[in-house]
């Protein structure tokens, strides 16, 4: 691999570090609702706001949060919580017509050009359970990233250059 790469891949786990960044939106089933764990960088204090909608059809529904109106029909189906670095929404009782591209967005309060976000497609045969996917995922992905980059770089002796 050549050094330019290795810089952009460095470049972009560094990046990762700052502001108020979407690290991953992950779904999974619990019972028969649909589980998206929407994990995100918290390192500002500045309120921030949040949404997660469902683009099916070409067509955007907003299900929950607070840049968009939620749509009447979801607003009853959803449950929302919300801990320092990962928002969680249910949708209960998901079937094959919920099926589509789930996002996940955030934005700092008063800066409608700086939102970050990230999508998954959500098929229902392609649902796993929840049971094995742990909240401590992001704690050591962290470090994955970070060992992964720092091999890559040895791996084309860019440190000893
Ligand atoms: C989910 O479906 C069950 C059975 O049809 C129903 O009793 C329940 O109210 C539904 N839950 C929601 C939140 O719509
Ligand atoms: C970020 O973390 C602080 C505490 O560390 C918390 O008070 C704040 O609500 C968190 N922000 C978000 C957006 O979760
Ligand atoms: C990350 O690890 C710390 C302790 O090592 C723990 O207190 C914290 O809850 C973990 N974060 C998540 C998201 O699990």
């Amino acid at each position: 691999m050549n050094p330019v790469v290795s810089i952009a891949l460095l470049l972009s786990v560094l990046q990762m570090s700052r502001g108020q960044k979407v690290t991953s939106l992950t779904a999974c089933l619990v019972d028969q609702n649909l589980r998206l764990d929407c994990r995100h960088e918290n390192n500002t204090n500045l309120p921030i706001q949040h949404e997660f909608s469902l683009t099916r059809d070409k067509k955007k529904h907003v299900l929950a949060g607070t840049l968009g109106i939620p749509e009447h029909t979801y607003r009853s189906r959803t449950t929302f919580t919300s801990h320092n670095n990962i928002k969680v929404l249910t949708l209960a009782n998901f079937t094959s017509k919920d099926e589509g591209v789930y996002t996940c967005e955030l934005r700092p309060s008063g800066q409608p050009s700086d939102g970050f976000s990230q999508t998954v497609h959500v098929l229902r045969d392609k649902l796993v359970k929840c049971d094995g996917i742990s909240l401590l995922i992001q704690n050591t992905s962290w470090l994955l990233l970070l060992l992964l980059s720092l091999s890559l770089l040895q791996a084309t002796d860019f440190i000893s250059l």
